[in-house]
């Protein structure tokens, strides 16, 4: 593949107004909730980095600047560590640390939808396919989602979403992909229906939150209308996009967390907590014992 085919750069959107975690996010982003010790966006660059992503763009909003800051050198703190001998605390942050000059930030003045978010990025991106990350979904599996997507894109190049498996009840909340033949150890995605009406979906797989973008999105987010919840839709975008180009679906087989809904975090939280051996003994005996009363 050619080095202009290569995906460089990852767009995270994380300029929504996060009403479902109000209070909180009246000062906090949601972004910054923390998922046991670590916030919620950390685990999304994490997996972009696993996937062989050079260049991080966020799109932040209005108090978000605490994103940009988290991303950054906290001098005072590191000089404090540093004298009292905090090692492993100097390290664990020195490992977070992105390179110098690997960050973009840029501004969605108004929460407009993520098809706009997406958008606001189009300057950063320029003229090269990149992946977009919904830094509310953190996945776990024995690889990361986007590195999985890559190794599809290697094969089918285009767009490449990621989809995973939904009981047919629940169909009707979720984006849902048609199945087409397969092609690159994913299949050829034939529609997209954004919340199908119950009974109707094309299928059972639903979009991730993972997407691998060809740069003509911009063009038509440019010039598209409000959609659902009168935002400007990603989904309304790629639908066009599809008519012109093909998308390809990466089937992620590990769990998911939607960090974006009250339940979800939690539950994020208790899974993440049982997998780290150093607190997984107390957290698995008091969880019995609440759930025992
Ligand atoms: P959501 O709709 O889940 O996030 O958007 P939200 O609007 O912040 O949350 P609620 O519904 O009010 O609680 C999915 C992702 O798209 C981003 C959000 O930050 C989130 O990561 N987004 C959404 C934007 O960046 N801009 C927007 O205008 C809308």
């Amino acid at each position: 593949m050619s080095a202009r085919n290569k995906v460089r750069k990852a767009v995270f959107p994380v300029a929504g107004l996060g009403t479902r975690f109000l209070p909180a996010t009246k000062a906090v982003p949601k972004e910054m909730l923390t998922v046991v010790d670590k916030p919620v966006i950390q685990y999304v660059v994490d997996e972009a980095i696993e996937a062989g992503i050079e260049h991080l763009v966020f799109v932040t909003g209005r108090g978000k600047a605490v994103i940009e800051d988290y991303f950054d050198i906290q001098v005072e703190l590191e000089q404090t560590l540093r004298e009292r001998n905090k090692k492993v605390e100097i390290e664990l942050l020195e490992g977070i640390l992105p390179a110098a000059g690997m960050t973009s930030f840029t501004r969605q003045q108004a929460p407009l939808g993520l098809g706009h978010a997406v958008w606001c990025a189009r300057d950063i991106v320029g003229n090269e396919p990149f992946a977009v990350l919904l830094p509310d979904m953190i996945m776990r599996g024995d690889k990361g989602c986007l590195k999985g997507m890559m190794e599809v894109y290697e094969q089918t190049g285009g767009n490449v979403l990621a989809v995973e498996e939904c009981h047919p009840d629940q169909a009707h909340k979720y984006g849902i992909v048609g199945v087409g033949k397969e092609v690159g150890g994913g299949f050829e995605i034939t529609k997209m229906v954004e919340k199908p009406a119950k009974g109707t979906a094309p299928s059972n797989f639903f979009i991730n939150g993972r997407y691998i973008l060809q740069p003509e999105i911009f063009n038509i987010l440019e010039t598209q209308e409000r959609g659902a919840g009168n935002e400007i839709q990603l989904t309304d975008g790629m639908l066009k996009l599809l008519e012109k180009q093909g998308f390809s679906a990466y089937h992620f087989r590990g769990e998911t967390y939607d960090c974006g809904a009250k339940d979800g975090f939690i539950l994020a939280n208790v899974a993440f907590a049982l997998a780290r051996a150093d607190i997984r003994p107390s957290v698995e005996e008091q969880l019995k014992a609440l759930l025992a009363r």
